[in-house]
């Protein structure tokens, strides 16, 4: 076990789908409280707000620790700490989302500006990259269920400040799908790739694989779960044929009750199948794993060997928004591995 997990570890890998808020430690949020709370949270409180059964108390919980994160050096610390640690785990490359949707409806005025927050993120990401060699692009997320007005502010804003911050790659759509689908955001994606944004979208996690084609449909070039779609053999077909990249989540689907088990994961059937399929760890901090254990359970839950495991590992460089040189150099590094 030592030796495939040592393997993982030096496996070059990216992160594709992974909440910023989703990354917080209870420790780090006891932390976050002591700067700003009159009665800071105790180590225990902070871990009772981890604590659901479902997707909807999940969604709570994700809500309720983003709204521990005020300034921009909150932000600062919470993107260090995710820096160090997936450099840890031999991420080199992650494209990480950060629920401006989120900031904005917990801030609850029209004049909250999201600029001074995202200089935190900058000085976090760059110091990753000067100290740990690490390269980070930014995703904005707004909210499903929230309205398509707050939606709009979110893309807006990561349009804006796109003009200057290049590692602003693209934007995406959380929340619960249960509540709303991807159609009424359809305007909103063709206005942002206009803007130069790439689009993902979360997408067949709580809901069928018509959730799916609906995110297709509004342009979305990487779908977050796709969970659905193994009921649904045309769609599978139009995904392979596309090569449209999946971002999937064991440990999350489990953790939040949507799949019975890792055994029951359509990642194998998925994989076998020839999909564009990569493996993510969401919100690492809330489902108590992190991506090297994601690749770890599916060599133990799943049987991937090692030269699958590599595959997984060149598809998440090929599904990534790198530059194709930067995909080639990775590329080569990872055939080499021993
Ligand atoms: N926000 C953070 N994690 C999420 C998930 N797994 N699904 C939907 N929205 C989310
Ligand atoms: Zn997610």
């Amino acid at each position: 076990m030592t030796e495939i997990k040592d393997f993982i570890r030096r496996l070059p890998k990216a992160e594709l789908h992974l909440h910023l808020e989703g990354t917080i430690l209870p420790s780090t949020l006891v932390e976050l409280s002591a700067r700003h709370d009159a009665r800071p949270l105790t180590l225990a409180e902070a871990e009772a707000l981890y604590r659901f059964t479902d997707f909807t108390g999940f969604l709570e919980a994700f809500k309720a620790v983003t709204g521990q994160l005020i300034g921009a050096e909150d932000y600062e610390l919470a993107a260090w700490r995710m820096i160090e640690h997936l450099a840890a785990q031999g991420i080199v490359h992650a494209e990480v989302f950060v629920s401006a949707g989120v900031f904005y409806h917990w801030s609850g005025h029209d004049s909250a500006v999201f600029e001074p927050i995202f200089a935190g993120l900058e000085r976090a990401r760059l110091r990753g990259e000067r100290e740990l060699g690490i390269s980070l692009y930014w995703i904005f997320d707004a909210v499903r269920h929230f309205t398509v007005a707050e939606a709009e502010r979110v893309f807006l804003e990561a349009a804006e400040l796109r003009l200057a911050h290049p590692s602003i790659i693209g934007i995406g759509l959380g929340g619960d799908e249960r509540r709303c689908g991807s159609a009424p955001f359809a305007a909103l994606y063709e206005q942002a790739a206009r803007a130069g944004l790439r689009l993902t979208n979360h997408a067949g996690e709580t809901t069928g694989p018509e959730a799916i084609r609906e995110a297709l449909a509004i342009g979305s070039e990487r779908i977050g779960h796709a969970l659905s779609a193994s009921h649904d053999f045309y769609l599978l077909q139009d995904l392979k044929e596309r090569e449209i990249p999946l971002e999937l989540n064991l440990t999350s689907n489990v953790r939040t009750g949507v799949c019975p088990s890792y055994a029951a994961h359509p990642l194998r059937r998925y994989f076998d199948q020839g999909l564009l399929v990569t493996l993510n760890s969401d919100d690492p901090a809330f489902f108590g794993s992190d991506l090297a254990n994601e690749y770890l359970l599916a060599h133990t839950e799943q049987g991937f060997t090692r030269d699958e495991l590599r595959q997984l590992a060149a598809n998440s460089i090929r599904a990534s928004f790198l530059p194709e040189l930067q995909k080639t150099e990775w590329l080569f590094r990872i055939d080499a591995m021993k």
